[in-house]
């Protein structure tokens, strides 16, 4: 018998309420507005049916938000230091503008400009849970689109076994790059499966304004049930291969971090173990979920790869 159960995207558009209009029409505006100002989109895009990025409530994070000050002031970013304080260093990337080549496996490799391919997705908001794999955690509102719609865009051929993200090189406003024994780019890398789950997203917005660059902006990935390392921040090119690729991490450090990375509360990291986490903004430690509690949507990707160390 087939079991037929609703999924976010079956809901009616009614059902969706961004928390932000329920606050206050006001604020939701703006919000939206402003990072619709700052995405430059055309004002054909602004509003889809009067709501302008409504939120997809599929994915209920089931715990409070972090505060904004705490998510983009303690951050993770090597390129700009191996210290968490890398907001100023980072608001040297120019966010604009920016383009992302799509290449390797594709029908035809193309080089997009941001802004026109946000013409062409259509933004949602999500908020999401992200744990890292230091054990530290936060739960945020991102705007952005499936992965899914990307992929479609690129045409990957038959042969298209992997993704690689790339961030981008930057050596004029990145100091890290110059730190040799580091295998720069930072590139991460999943299956075409992993890519065209639902819960894969582009992100190009948080708390309703452009992605900071010390987040990731002005695009970044994210594999939410997955240790936070995967999510590869201001993304350059995005590549289809036939080959697992071998990460940036993973290079660095193969005992610790691997390919797969899916967060489980089970498997310690070599040197500390992942059974809780500590929520960002406050001193509170909540128990780790396996697949960061995202187990209903990816768990049947890794059906039969019991060979494969899925959560290193
Ligand atoms: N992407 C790049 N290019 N460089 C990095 O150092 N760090 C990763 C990931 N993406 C990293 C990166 C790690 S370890 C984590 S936990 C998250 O970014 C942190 O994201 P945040 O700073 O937005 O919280």
């Amino acid at each position: 018998m087939m079991i037929h159960r609703a999924r976010g995207w079956e809901l009616p558009e009614t059902a969706v309420t961004p928390e932000n209009w329920v606050l206050g029409r006001r604020r939701g505006l703006g919000l939206a507005a402003g990072l619709i100002a700052g995405l430059g989109l055309p004002a054909a895009a602004r509003s889809q049916g009067g709501a302008p990025v409504a939120r997809n409530e599929r994915f209920t994070p089931g715990r409070a938000l972090t505060p904004e000050r705490e998510a983009t002031s303690y951050n993770n970013y090597y390129e700009f230091g191996s210290g968490k304080n890398v907001s100023s260093a980072a608001g040297r990337l120019p966010q604009r503008p920016w383009t992302i080549r799509l290449e390797g496996l594709v029908e035809k490799p193309q080089e997009l400009d941001l802004d026109d391919l946000l013409k062409r997705v259509s933004l949602e908001e999500r908020v999401l849970r992200h744990r890292c794999v230091e054990a530290w955690a936060m739960t945020v509102p991102w705007t952005g689109f499936p992965m899914a719609d990307l992929v479609r865009l690129a045409a990957p051929t038959a042969a298209a076994k992997f993704v690689v993200f790339e961030t981008v090189r930057d050596t004029a406003v990145m100091p890290g790059l110059r730190q040799s024994w580091y295998p720069w780019p930072y590139t991460e890398g999943c299956t075409m499966a992993e890519a065209m789950n639902e819960l894969c997203f582009l992100a190009v917005g948080l708390y309703g304004k452009p992605v900071p660059p010390q987040n990731g902006g002005p695009i970044r990935v994210l594999f939410p049930w997955k240790y936070g390392f995967k999510s590869g921040k201001a993304l350059a090119r995005i590549r289809f291969t036939d080959t697992r690729p071998v990460s940036f991490w993973e290079k660095l450090q193969p005992s610790e971090y691997g390919f797969w990375a899916n967060v489980n509360p089970e498997v310690s990291h070599p040197r500390w173990s992942q059974a809780t986490e500590r929520l960002l903004g406050s001193n509170e430690r909540v128990p780790t979920r396996i697949y960061n509690g995202y187990g209903e949507f990816v768990a049947d990707l890794y059906r039969g790869l019991d060979g494969e160390k899925l959560f290193l």
